[in-house]
């Protein structure tokens, strides 16, 4: 049963991914937001599972270059050879040193160890995405108490990943809406964010337009609490819904 769901959330994952190929063969490659003369960004994730591999194939479509890692990088082949030039796989250590910017997409039980082992590194990029939750029937109930014991997920990565300039973005958005959520027709789809780092903040919103969606910061890390799913902000909302949402977090 569990096998069962699985292989429909692969088959999901690669279906997504090969989404985004078919726009790209179309040509349909948005021009990048960055400003003229700004040098492009190189993105990593540490994480290349069902989101970190559906958000890193949407930046791929915007015209960055990713390193998408594993603690098996081959096992990442196909992804990458199905995204073309652009995608690269690496180990985790090497993505930490690839990007300027780096998506922590993984199960909340791994940041510890990733603060351990990459904190130093990770301090010296312009902004940590960080799209991961601490989830109880996945990563067990006692990470979540300590997590909420930290003051939520965001106050808990910082504390994990002490020095690094974090933004939370994309927390709960299911990975197998992405690639059609981006760049939606009529009102595009909001993205809840919260980071305590105004230019990290910038960087991310910038990110985050360029993939098709509208960036809205709901506040300092101490919201990231809010940023998880099954909470009002879960799921797909235009910036004005999120907006509202948020008055009545308060
Ligand atoms: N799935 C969604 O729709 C969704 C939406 C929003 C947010 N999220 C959040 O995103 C995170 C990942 O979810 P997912 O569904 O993408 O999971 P997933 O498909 O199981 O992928 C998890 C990824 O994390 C990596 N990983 C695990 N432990 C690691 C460690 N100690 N060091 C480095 N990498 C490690 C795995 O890489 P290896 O190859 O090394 O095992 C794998 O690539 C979770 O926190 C989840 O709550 C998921």
């Amino acid at each position: 049963m569990t096998n069962h769901s699985f292989e429909d959330d692969r088959r999901n994952f690669l279906l997504t991914i090969a989404g985004s190929i078919a726009a790209l063969a179309a040509g349909s490659l948005p021009a990048r937001a960055q400003p003229a003369g700004d040098p492009p960004l190189s993105l990593s994730t540490i994480g290349a599972g069902r989101e970190g591999g559906a958000l890193g194939a949407l930046f791929i479509k915007a015209g960055h270059r990713v390193m998408f890692s594993s603690r098996h990088p081959d096992t990442l082949k196909g992804l990458v050879d199905e995204l073309g030039p652009l995608a690269r796989a690496g180990t985790v250590a090497e993505a930490v040193e690839f990007g300027n910017v780096v998506m922590v997409v993984v199960p909340y039980t791994a940041m510890e160890q990733i603060g351990k082992d990459y904190g130093n590194v990770l301090a010296k990029k312009v902004l940590v995405i960080d799209v991961s939750n601490p989830i109880a029937r996945r990563d067990g109930e006692e990470i979540v108490k300590r997590v909420d014991e930290l003051g939520g997920a965001g106050l808990a990565t910082a504390k994990l990943l002490p020095g690094v300039h974090i933004v939370r973005a994309f927390n709960a958005i299911n990975y197998a809406k992405l690639s059609a959520d981006a760049h939606r027709q009529g009102e595009l789809v909001g993205v809840p964010i919260a980071g305590d780092d105004p230019h990290a903040v910038d960087i991310a919103s910038s990110l985050i337009r360029e993939i098709g969606f509208d960036p809205v910061l709901i506040g300092g890390l101490a919201m990231g609490k809010y940023l998880v799913p099954g909470t009002p902000l879960g799921g797909e909302h235009t910036a004005g819904e999120i907006r509202q949402i948020v008055t009545n977090l308060h």
